[in-house]
């Protein structure tokens, strides 16, 4: 029921950057240089959320992420006059930066040069903006999305198309600037841009939705800082790893349980699996009142189940609702405080 799609077997790696040459080759010229777009080139990058088994993917449990197609962030590249180099524009922050001049840990500047070096290429005169509908710090993947926005746009702009395997690879090492020891969900998802069962370090399983199912995502609008919050658990882990072991273990089941019924439509029983994922994530101490309120409000108005999603202490929560009662767990959550609710829809795509 389940495919493998990504790497890291290495024949497929060095044929995915086989292929990203290859494309190069069609912009370059006579020279033997490569050959920037004449047009702007444009990329976008979903967000995503999880279902199952956050923090203990960080401890190599398995874990269960989709897109989220309502929200993305977006990367433009223009050409700009000879010797101007690359200009960087946060269009959100009202932020501009050279890439020449740009600090090494600045991770939109981070994210431009690993592309670089990737395909092989100097710095392009190019102007590249980006900017996005993703909430930040929300466990909503609002810096995978924009470093993979920036990635494609920018190797298609420099007539390269990179394999997901090999944007999810570069996403990576910017997410180790963002977030430290990152598990590598985020930049899988957002760059396959599929329902995904994922972990560390092992072949990324892409997943087959038996039977679409629908979530509310609801954002506490507290900031969730991932990076401080997984350097909690990792204490915690350390002062006992028992209990902590044995949370992951319990959660990184019901991530194997989830897929199951994932694969074979069986919604009803993901609802139960998520409030049960959720009381361990409650246990493991990165929940919130705010996340437990709306996690509770979920369920009273109807949902299958809930929890939170990503980091936590904030950012947003799930509910998984049949279609009927949508509008009324929508409308509880917003009276019990959601600063924003989403609809998605998951479903197996591509
Ligand atoms: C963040 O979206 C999910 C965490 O599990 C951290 C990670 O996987 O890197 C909390």
């Amino acid at each position: 029921m389940s495919s493998r799609i990504g790497p890291p077997a290495p024949s497929e790696y060095f044929l995915a950057i086989g292929l990203g040459r290859l494309a190069i080759l069609r912009y370059t010229n006579k020279e033997g240089r490569s050959k920037m777009a004449p047009v702007p080139i444009r990329s976008s990058a979903p967000g995503k959320v999880i279902l199952f088994g956050e923090h203990a993917v960080v401890y190599g449990r398995p874990a269960i992420a989709v897109p989220v197609t309502q929200v993305r962030a977006t990367a433009t590249v223009k050409p700009a006059s000879p010797g101007s180099g690359l200009t960087i524009v946060a269009s959100d922050l009202g932020k501009s930066t050279s890439l020449a001049t740009a600090p090494r840990d600045e991770p939109l500047a981070a994210t431009a040069r690993l592309t670089l070096a990737h395909i092989s290429v100097p710095e392009p005169d190019a102007t590249l903006t980006v900017s996005s509908t993703i909430p930040i710090a929300s466990g909503l993947g609002s810096g995978a999305a924009v470093s993979t926005a920036l990635v494609r746009a920018l190797a298609g702009f420099l007539g390269c198309t990179l394999e997901p395997a090999e944007v999810s690879a570069l996403v990576f090492e910017v997410e180790k600037i963002h977030h430290g020891t990152p598990s590598g969900i985020d930049n899988t998802v957002v760059a396959y841009e599929q329902p995904v069962y994922f972990v560390r370090g092992h072949p990324v399983e892409r997943l087959t939705v038996g039977a679409p199912f629908t979530l509310l995502i609801g954002d506490t609008g507290i900031p969730s800082p991932t990076k401080k919050i997984v350097g909690r658990v990792r204490q915690g882990w350390q002062r006992e790893p028992a209990r902590y072991d044995a949370l992951f273990d319990q959660m990184g089941d019901i991530a194997d349980e989830a897929r199951r019924m994932i694969e074979t439509g069986n919604v009803g029983a993901l609802g139960s699996l998520m409030d049960e994922n959720h009381e361990l994530l409650v246990e493991l101490g990165v929940s919130s009142s705010k996340l437990d309120d709306l996690v509770e409000t979920a369920r009273f108005a109807g949902a299958l189940g809930a929890k939170l999603s990503g980091a936590g202490r904030g950012g947003n929560m799930i509910a998984l609702v049949e279609e009927d009662l949508t509008e009324e767990v929508e409308e509880a959550l917003r009276e019990t405080g959601a600063v924003e609710v989403i609809r998605t829809t998951i479903t197996t795509t591509k």
